[in-house]
């Protein structure tokens, strides 16, 4: 299925269809949008523990364990080319970025989702974003990611972080939450599957806890360039 992926990184620009696109989208999809935009509204850090749809689910974990099976994940860098943090400890993910033009039913169904909520969020906020990244996310046994916001120091493209996590019957015991720094206290979320939390790219300090099972996710942020 993903042999024809083109595992070069070269064009990330996946906005590919024009942005009419929301006209298409039901009803249903819209509800769960607004869900999960109002919630970020009232809490500072969005969540809905039921995004993505079980078979999305199932197609977007295949695609990460086929990916680490083919070598295609790398061990992500710290900030973009300009300005690289020294510290690699920073982040055990491995990643692998998506494209609208790779040939998978899945990595696309999952880019229009991210194009139609950009597109309510755009409609009922004024937020006027026109872009967005995504990436796949591994992190192995023992990994997480440091304290950090994620807008570059260099570049404020960045909007809002949309994160999508892809894991079965997860436990306390196994770690891996996110810790959100939000005004009024952390708040820790585990990465079930189906869960999306959408917070601030620019003012939300947050981490990942290391885990003791290996953790997956699809990771992105909604742009205004
Ligand atoms: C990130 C990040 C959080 C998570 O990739 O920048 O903060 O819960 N991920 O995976
Ligand atoms: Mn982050």
């Amino acid at each position: 299925m993903l042999q024809k992926l083109d595992h070069k990184i070269k064009n990330r620009k996946i906005l590919s269809r024009p942005f009419t696109y929301l006209a298409t989208t039901i009803p249903f999809m819209q509800q769960q949008f607004n869900e999960l935009i109002d919630s970020y509204l009232e809490n500072e850090i969005g969540i809905h523990t039921h995004f993505l749809h079980p078979a999305l689910i199932k197609g977007l974990q295949a695609n990460i364990l086929q990916l680490q099976k083919e070598n295609l994940m790398f061990p992500a860098g710290i900030g973009n080319r300009g300005i690289k943090d020294d510290n690699q400890q920073m982040r055990g993910d491995q990643i692998y970025w998506m494209d609208a033009g790779h040939d998978n039913l899945f990595e696309q169904e999952f880019l229009q989702l991210a194009t139609d909520f950009m597109l309510q969020m755009n409609r009922t906020c004024y937020t006027g974003m026109n872009d967005f990244e995504f990436h796949y996310a591994h992190y192995q046994t023992g990994t997480g990611y440091k304290p950090h916001t994620d807008q570059f120091a260099n570049d404020n493209h960045r909007q809002f972080s949309l994160i999508n996590y892809l894991n079965d019957d997860w436990e306390e015991k196994d770690g891996g939450a996110l810790w959100a720094h939000a005004a009024d206290g952390i708040q820790k979320i585990s990465p079930d599957a189906g869960k999306t939390v959408l917070f601030n790219s620019e003012t939300m300090l947050h981490e990942v806890k290391p885990s003791t099972r290996s953790r997956m996710s699809i990771t992105g942020w909604l742009k205004q360039i």
